[in-house]
């Protein structure tokens, strides 16, 4: 698998320059047969990337297309203090992101990177990869991650608490993620869905999966993952079992994937201090703007249960608070919700 993304990475190297290859060219500078070029430019194709292919001149790409590239993204990081802060792995294919970041022997492993500024000694870490594939989403379902198409991104970040005072954290990542797609230009009809599925006019555009780890001491690890559809292409839908969209949809054009993550990793940092510091509370306006079941009746799949009432908004903790058909105010910590029609 990593040979077979590390090829397909070659050749968009290639092809970036706008001129028609010969496959035969492509084969040999890949040490490839002609055969396998094809193979490989017939699965970029199926990713979405537009290639035009012409007898007797080969193969060339529509529009060039921007690999991940930890220079590219932290240009898009405005803030200064965080550029030097971050440890920032960008992968060809791996598992998971978020497997990653908890593993630490792959950590080790990873491809060098440039030393630390001066003083920085406890880096938040950061990856981004190509293409996942064991990409995991919440409840166990799998997430969808073809190459080159959309952001796998996941950060791990030590809080000074205890795991039990972490429940808002994933409401809080959504409205980062959606902080960065507002500065992105995505002002309207986004909202989120608790806990933390963001939609676009009621279509997903990205999930995210936290994974906690407490440690000794009170504290706690979080690592946190963000998938985001950019520009996924509907070829791709095959293995998506609810309503999707990606920006390339929303925008009608490809987006470029290294400015949306460095945006992501900016707010994220700015969400998770001011969550560190403030908690949840201070976030609970946001919420009540964005918030995609205000006021509307759902049901909520909580283990063999489906529960229904009218959405009231979050507690304090961040739970669910629906209200039932007999009057009584509940609050859920988990669950799968689905609006009534
Ligand atoms: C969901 O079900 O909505 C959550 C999806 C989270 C997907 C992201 S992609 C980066 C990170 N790595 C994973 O394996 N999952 C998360």
């Amino acid at each position: 698998m990593k040979k077979l993304a590390a090829n397909l990475k070659k050749i968009i190297h290639i092809l970036n320059d706008g001129d028609f290859h010969a496959g035969s060219d492509l084969g040999d500078k890949l040490g490839i047969t002609r055969t396998a070029v094809w193979k490989f430019i017939h699965q970029l194709t199926a990713y979405g990337i537009a290639i035009e292919s012409v007898q007797g001149k080969g193969y060339r790409l529509m529009e060039t297309l921007a690999l991940l590239n930890t220079a590219h993204i932290k240009k898009y990081i405005k803030n200064s203090a965080y550029r030097e802060q971050i440890k920032l792995d960008v992968l060809t294919t791996i598992d998971s992101t978020n497997d990653y970041l908890k593993n630490p022997p792959a950590l080790q492993k990873a491809a060098k990177r440039p030393p630390f500024a001066k003083g920085v000694t406890n880096p938040i870490t950061f990856c981004v990869a190509e293409q996942q594939t064991a990409g995991r989403g919440r409840l166990g379902r799998n997430w969808h991650s073809p190459f080159g198409a959309n952001i796998y991104l996941s950060c791990a970040w030590r809080f000074n608490k205890d795991i039990s005072e972490l429940s808002g954290l994933s409401l809080v990542v959504g409205l980062a993620v959606i902080n960065a797609l507002t500065e992105y230009g995505i002002d309207k009809d986004i909202k989120i869905k608790w806990p933390n599925d963001i939609l676009w006019q009621n279509k997903k555009l990205a999930g995210i999966l936290i994974d906690i780890n407490a440690e000794s001491h009170g504290n706690a690890q979080a690592i946190i993952g963000i998938g985001l559809n950019i520009n996924m292409s509907n070829y791709e839908n095959k293995n998506i079992s609810q309503p999707w969209c990606s920006l390339k949809e929303i925008l009608g054009a490809h987006q470029d994937r290294n400015k949306i993550a460095g945006l992501l990793i900016e707010k994220l940092l700015d969400y998770l201090q001011q969550f560190e510091k403030l908690g949840l509370n201070s976030f609970l306006k946001e919420w009540q703007k964005y918030d995609a079941l205000l006021g509307k009746t759902i049901h909520l799949e909580n283990g063999h249960n489906i529960i229904s009432g009218i959405a009231d908004g979050i507690s304090p903790q961040g739970h669910l608070l629906l209200k039932h058909p007999d009057g009584a105010m509940k609050s859920y910590s988990s669950g799968d919700v689905s609006i009534k029609k």
